[in-house]
């Protein structure tokens, strides 16, 4: 499990990849997770949802980014996807990583870009989360952030439960509306917890924290058990329905997504679309083998699901060396 887990953490990180499947389209399956490639497509998956009781929460997908250029690319198609918001009047916010808006060439590059983004946003009464990535990047994330509450209240972030400061973090950010997930990247064990039993420990502590004492929480996970334990936990504490939401991703487990809404629960799914694909769908096989039926349509065991990663590996290999012969 470790090794495909780590196997493709490595692929979501791998520069000519994610450069060359931007040119593929969707490809091996990405497209059951991945609401298209264009503005229009994405607003027809969300209109879908809309109408199903679910709000969305919008990523233009795109990450660590090095050129300017590529950075004032996205964050145009960031302006036009909140102007798409508006125009579509659809229940939907922004999600957006920080590295894709040139946290990794200049804070202070990055923050004029986000300050453009948070402002549009403003005019239109559009949430903007900005996604926590790498450990690298968290400080700089929670330090865009207080720069820019200074001026505008629609912005929040990411609180990850694997890492040990998250708790100190979560009593520091908790006048933030939070999304508070498990984590999804590879970080060392000085850092972070690697026993899923005590990510799991840390994350039920960091969601009650922040259910009883936080702003809106956004609880974004797929795990039932949790889904569970929170609405037991509201219930006994007499939380408020509009305190909270849950978050799934788009292609996850789908017949819970509506059935939660239709419990009467706040429902957002994570709507990520655009061409910058590669590293999103490489993360979600690394936090799930079984994810791989999404490609092969099987139920593999362990083994061969390390297998079927090597052989996506070579495939994905194989396609880019053609092109670059
Ligand atoms: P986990 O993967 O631990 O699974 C627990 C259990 O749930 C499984 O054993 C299984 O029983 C069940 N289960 C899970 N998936 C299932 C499926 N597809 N079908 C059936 N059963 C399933 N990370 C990050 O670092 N920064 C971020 O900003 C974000 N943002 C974000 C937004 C949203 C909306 C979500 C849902 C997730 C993120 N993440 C994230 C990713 C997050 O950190 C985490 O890696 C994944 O959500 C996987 O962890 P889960 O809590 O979903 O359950």
């Amino acid at each position: 499990m470790g090794l495909t887990k780590d196997f493709f953490i490595m692929l979501s990180q791998n520069k000519a990849l994610n450069s060359g499947a931007k040119r593929w389209g969707l490809k091996l399956g990405a497209q059951s997770v991945v609401a298209g490639t264009n503005i229009e497509e994405m607003i027809a998956s969300v209109k879908e949802l809309n109408a199903q009781g679910i709000s969305a929460t919008i990523d233009n997908l795109g990450e660590f980014v090095f050129e300017e250029s590529e950075a004032l690319k996205a964050k145009e198609e960031i302006l036009n996807v909140i102007g798409a918001i508006h125009a579509h009047d659809i229940a939907a916010h922004i999600s957006l990583k920080p590295t894709q808006l040139g946290l990794d060439i200049d804070y202070d590059f990055c923050l004029d870009n986000l300050r453009e983004i948070v402002a549009k946003a403003h005019a239109y009464d559009v949430f903007v989360n900005f996604d926590t990535e790498d450990y690298g990047h968290l400080q700089p994330t929670f330090d865009l952030l207080d720069d820019l509450s200074k001026d505008y209240d629609n912005v929040g972030t990411v609180i990850q439960a694997y890492f040990y400061e998250s708790e100190r973090n979560i009593e520091k950010y908790k006048d933030y509306r939070l999304r508070i997930v498990k984590g999804a990247y590879k970080e060392p064990e000085d850092l972070a917890y690697q026993d899923k039993k005590e990510i799991d420990r840390n994350y039920i502590k960091l969601i009650e924290y922040h259910l009883l004492y936080g702003k809106f929480t956004s609880i974004a996970t797929h795990d039932h058990r949790v889904i569970d334990h929170v609405k037991r936990f509201v219930r006994e504490h007499n939380i408020p329905k509009d305190k909270f939401e849950f978050q799934m991703l788009y292609g996850f487990r789908r017949e819970l997504q509506i059935k939660l809404a239709q419990e009467g629960f706040n429902f957002c799914t994570y709507v990520p679309f655009g061409e910058d694909w590669f590293g999103y769908f490489m993360r979600r096989l690394a936090e799930r083998p079984q994810n791989l039926n999404l490609v092969t349509k099987q139920v593999f065991n362990k083994k061969t699901n390390t297998l079927i990663g090597v052989g996506v590996a070579a495939f994905l290999l194989g396609r880019l060396s053609k092109r670059n012969k």
